[in-house]
Order: structure tokens, then sequence, then C-alpha cells
């Protein structure tokens, strides 16, 4: 069912000071931020050869991250996403096997303007995972 590891998602106290560290002390490509005032957060991409990071920093009062941090206020790895061909599929075997979607169970758009679900930590040995569509024939050779 899934595909490559689309990217890891960090959750940081200070997004301007974690994206020079990637650009100025690791070298590497790191974009500019972008709000998604639907997930409550701000984020950095950060390229590298085989995957990406996401650098996350909450957004607005309500975050979903705040929690996260207020735990972990040195930041932490918050979720790894993974990619699908196609979302609706997978989760209907997910729930069918008795796997839970945070929220309310339909796909949100995501980073990247494509579906996503985050599956319940608790079900994937304390991991949050997020899943992502991305249609074979958009897949990158
Ligand atoms: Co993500």
């Amino acid at each position: 069912m899934i595909g490559r590891l689309n990217h890891v998602a960090i959750a940081v106290p200070d997004l301007t000071a974690a994206a020079a560290k990637y650009r100025d002390l690791l070298g590497a490509t790191v974009h500019h931020p972008h709000d998604l005032p639907e997930h409550g957060v701000t984020v950095v991409f950060v390229d590298l050869d085989n995957t990406k990071l996401e650098l996350m920093t909450p957004l607005g009062d309500t975050s979903p991250i705040a929690k996260f941090l207020a735990d972990h206020p040195t930041g932490g790895m918050h979720h790894i996403c993974f990619e699908v061909p196609d979302l609706s599929h997978a989760a209907h075997t997910l729930v069918k096997a008795g796997a839970r979607i945070l929220g309310d169970g339909k796909p949100k758009t995501g980073a990247h303007g494509l579906p996503v679900l985050f599956l319940h930590p608790k079900d994937f040995d304390g991991t949050l995972i997020e899943l992502e569509e991305v249609k074979p024939e958009l897949q990158p050779a």
C-alpha cells in the first residue's frame, strides 16, 4: 500500500533558526516558509537527495502541534509521511482493519496541495503517520 517516504516532519520552536541551521550548517536546500492555516502550522521544506524534511512551528492559538512543543520544548520528530497512490482506498482498508484516522476521518489538503490523512500514533507504535495521495504518474522517475 505505502510507497515512498515523502518527508519526515520535525516540530521546532524557532522556524527561522531551524531553517538557517539546515541551510548554513548542514548545507541543504531550504525553501521559504509557508503558512498552512488548515493545519495550524507554518512549514519550511528542506530538500534532500532521497526525501524531504518538513520543519514545522505552530500557527495560531489552536495549533495541533502546540501541545507537542509544550511536551518537547526543544522540538522533536513529529510525523513521517508515506505516499499512497489512492488515499480513499488506503483509508477504507485501514479503517476496516481497526486503525483510526485523526480528525473527522476525511482527507485534508496537505502541504503540497495533495490530499492527506493522519493515522492515530497509538495504532502505529507511537508514530504519527501521514499518508499523502501521490498519483503514480506524478512521481518522479
Ligand atoms: Co507532513
